[in-house]
């Protein structure tokens, strides 16, 4: 399980995440939604440590971060690595194909045998349903394919957590449906997953927590059931936008 305590994060003077407590269930999906510039992009940031906390805990399973102290580098690097993380903007690497995108981190990161690295990139290709665009560079892929390649090359690095930010808001609507598909098959397998999304109904069927955030804060958590029933207007308003 991964446990958040008092999560503080500050950009100068604006005060983006207010002890944040959280705890994601191992093999479970955990919805976060809310209104834009509320601190969600800020709250998965912190977990893979792409932005540095300025004070309270994570821990994973008992190993933990506190980060009102110095953390040596290593451990800050053991602990990314244990994430994964799914950009809206898909961010693969333009001059390398959709397999090469895939085995990049394994063979550099990890420093796994090229042959084996290859092997896994191709069972994913084929778990995301793309084997026959493994040779595809990025711009001659949809951003529905590409974003699937991205998820690939996630899923490639076995991590402990899959962190997606809005994971379509970039894509066209018909496209959007593959991605959401995917998320949904990963979410019913062994995967523990965190994903931010403005999209209600996938909320609604995929989550087993959903996390409300409001300007900094968790104004609410529960199952999404739980929620629509929870008095609260904001809540009420922001749920009731189903797609
Ligand atoms: N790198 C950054 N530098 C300064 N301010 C930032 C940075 N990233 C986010 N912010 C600010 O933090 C707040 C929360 O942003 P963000 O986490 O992106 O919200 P959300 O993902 O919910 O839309 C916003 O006020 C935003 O302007
Ligand atoms: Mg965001």
């Amino acid at each position: 399980m991964l446990e958040i305590k008092k999560l503080n994060k500050y950009f100068g003077d604006n005060h983006v995440l207010k002890d944040i407590d959280l705890q994601i269930k191992s093999q479970k999906t955990t919805v976060i939604i809310g209104s834009s510039g509320s601190g969600k992009s800020t709250l998965l940031r912190c977990i893979n440590l792409l932005e540095t906390p300025d004070s309270g805990i994570i821990s994973w399973n008992g190993d933990e971060l506190d980060f009102s102290r110095k953390i040596p580098k290593s451990k800050c690097q053991a602990f990314t690595k244990k994430t994964g993380m799914v950009f809206q903007s898909f961010n693969l690497f333009p001059h390398k194909t959709a397999l090469e995108n895939i085995m990049e981190a394994p063979v550099t990161v990890l420093k796994k045998n090229k042959d084996k690295a290859k092997k896994e990139a191709m069972e994913l290709l084929h778990k995301v349903g793309l084997e026959e665009k493994k040779d595809s560079y990025p711009h001659q892929l949809s951003g529905g394919q590409q974003q699937r390649i991205a998820i690939a090359r996630a899923l490639a690095m076995k991590p402990e957590i899959l962190l997606f930010d809005e994971p379509t808001s970039a894509l066209d609507p018909e496209l959007e449906a593959d991605v959401l598909n995917l998320i949904r098959e990963l979410s019913k397998e062994e995967y523990t997953i965190l994903v931010v999304t403005h999209n209600m109904s996938f909320a609604r069927d995929v989550s087993d927590e959903v996390v409300f955030v409001n300007a900094g804060e968790i104004l609410a958590k529960g199952s999404y059931e739980e929620l629509t029933k929870l008095d609260n207007e904001r809540i009420k308003q922001f749920l009731s936008f189903l797609n």
